[in-house]
């Protein structure tokens, strides 16, 4: 259901979200739509209910710069724009640099591993971001938006890959507000602490996160009291309505920074 009437209103902005099939992705885009964006998800699988809350789906491995020029090339040609890009799609493979352990050497990192959340964390919102500037910069005007980590800036524990891929992301939201801000482009990047469980919250990632931290596999729903000021975990929608506001123009002098959404969680 689309809200006319509330605070934020997208006016039928095109949207582009990676990643928009499952978990945070999904929500973002539903809350989006219900913004009244035009919102196109693309992502590796196809979610049964897109429809609900996109105009459009795209499957497209974004870690392959042909399918990210075709992606943003069908986005221009349908619509002649693009408002904002959300590059959402992420993967974690919760890994040791060296298994001190010595009981499971599955959970010491590979180049295989890094390769792989590199690829998908931090060159797909290179590519993403490259394809779509040429539009934003002819419209001049545009929002981009990076989901990154608190591990990003904190550090993680048997997820050192994944925090630096999201370190080297906050790094580009500076790095490409400073070169686009003069296009009328914004760069904002929003960083989230322990949220509730989506696919890459997998239990094969807890199993291994456990295994890295020293700990047995059954801490899933931990109570967070100790670790986050709030008391729980974040929710979906809570990520999502600050991405509205993020793209919306109430956020127009918003650039170069990184927001966490951590309930207070931080070092
Ligand atoms: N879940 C959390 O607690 C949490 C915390 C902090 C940050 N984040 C970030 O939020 C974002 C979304 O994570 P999530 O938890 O919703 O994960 P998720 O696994 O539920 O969703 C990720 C989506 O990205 C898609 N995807 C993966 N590789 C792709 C590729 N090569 N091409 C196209 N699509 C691809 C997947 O198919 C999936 O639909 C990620 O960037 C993640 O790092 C998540």
């Amino acid at each position: 259901m689309k809200n006319n009437n509330g605070w934020i209103n997208l006016n039928e902005k095109i949207i582009l979200v990676t990643g928009g099939s499952s978990g945070i992705g999904a929500r973002i885009s539903q809350m989006l739509h219900r913004n009244n964006a035009v919102v196109v998800i693309c992502d590796l699988n196809e979610a049964d209910n897109w429809r609900d809350y996109a105009s459009l789906f795209i499957k497209a491995d974004i870690t392959s710069p042909d399918a990210v020029n075709k992606l943003v090339a069908e986005v221009i040609s349908r619509y002649g724009k693009i408002d904002c890009l959300v590059n959402n799609a992420g993967v974690n493979r919760p890994r040791l640099m060296y298994d001190f352990y010595g009981k499971n050497s599955t959970y010491q990192a590979t180049e295989a591993d890094f390769d792989f959340i590199v690829a998908v964390n931090q060159k797909a919102p290179f590519l993403c971001t490259q394809a779509v500037l040429p539009a934003m910069i002819k419209q001049n005007s545009g929002t981009i938006i990076n989901v990154s980590s608190e591990a990003g800036t904190e550090g993680s524990a048997g997820q050192s890959i994944y925090s630096a891929t999201k370190g080297a992301l906050n790094s580009f939201t500076r790095s490409w507000a400073k070169e686009y801000g003069r296009f009328n482009i914004r760069v904002v990047g929003i960083a989230p602490g322990i949220n509730k469980r989506t696919n890459m919250n997998s239990d094969e990632n807890y199993k291994a996160l456990a295994y890295t931290r020293g700990k047995q596999f059954d801490h899933i729903d931990d109570d967070y009291t100790g670790v986050i000021p709030l008391g729980r975990a974040g929710e979906h929608h809570e990520i999502a309505d600050l991405i509205c506001y993020l793209a919306s123009d109430h956020a127009s002098y918003i650039s170069g920074t990184t927001i966490n959404i951590s309930g207070g969680k931080s070092r």
